[in-house]
């Protein structure tokens, strides 16, 4: 675990993966009481445009653009200056060192948060790529790259945040989708590489995305509740 102050509020970024500015809305206005931190990704960016980031950003909340950008360095240095002056506060970016290098050039006050290795992605995905190194071994490689070059933080399953943290110390922030409540561990869905809350941040993550146990929940506010108090819990164990 490590200690950035960050409030309980912002542990969650809740995932605004819904197709028009309306529900998304609607979402908000419903969870906003406990959360302060949204993500816009690639479903909700198509349908609004840069209008849901400006609309959460005028309300006062931290804003994660998920748009993965992935490009030949020029495009992703250009791209991240589009995004770069609007009040975002982490981008993600895949790649290698050069496309790492050029988002970094023009983040100005946007924290670049770098991609490993999707959540949904599992040892037999690797091997169907042709990839021989272990899940676990690639996103710390890539990790330590993140961090080396420059970049705030990462994003990883929970699964390998206890060794990034061992090996790359409490600098980068740990940004960890791929949660499900302990009611609901495997998942079920397209999400592979999955944590609770709690086991998630008892790992080393700082913030947690989670996106359809809450957006899909009959009581979103009641399971973003358990989640925090899992994550209160979790967060007191480690000061022990
Ligand atoms: O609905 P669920 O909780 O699975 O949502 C996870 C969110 O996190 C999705 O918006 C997805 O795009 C995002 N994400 C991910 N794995 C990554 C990076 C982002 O699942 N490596």
């Amino acid at each position: 675990m490590s200690d950035k102050n960050i409030p309980l509020r912002e542990r969650i970024i809740l995932a605004l993966d819904v197709g028009d500015k309306t529900q998304a809305r609607a979402i908000v206005r419903r969870t906003e009481s406990h959360i302060g931190f949204y993500k816009v990704g690639l479903q909700l960016f198509m349908a609004d445009w840069f209008g849901m980031v400006d609309w959460l950003v005028d309300r006062g909340h931290k804003v994660m653009l998920d748009l993965k950008f992935f490009d030949i360095p020029e495009t992703v240095r250009l791209a991240v200056a589009q995004i770069r002056d609007r009040g975002v506060s982490l981008a993600t970016v895949h790649g290698n060192d050069p496309i790492l290098r050029a988002a970094l050039q023009e983040r100005g006050d946007l924290k670049i948060l770098a991609v490993t290795v999707l959540t949904s992605f599992g040892e037999e995905d690797m091997r169907a790529m042709g990839m021989t190194q272990s899940i676990a071994d690639l996103v710390a490689f890539r990790a330590r790259r993140a961090l080396e070059l420059g970049c705030d933080g990462i994003v990883s399953s929970g699964l390998e945040a206890a060794r990034i943290r061992h090996e790359l110390g409490a600098r980068l922030l740990i940004v960890t989708p791929g949660i499900r409540p302990g009611d609901n561990a495997a998942g079920g869905d397209d999400q592979n590489r999955v944590m609770t809350p709690g086991q998630a941040l008892a790992a080393g993550a700082d913030h947690l995305v989670v996106g359809r146990p809450v957006t899909r929940a009959a009581d979103p506010v009641g399971v973003i509740e358990q989640m925090q108090d899992e994550i209160a819990a979790a967060l007191v164990g480690s000061a022990c």
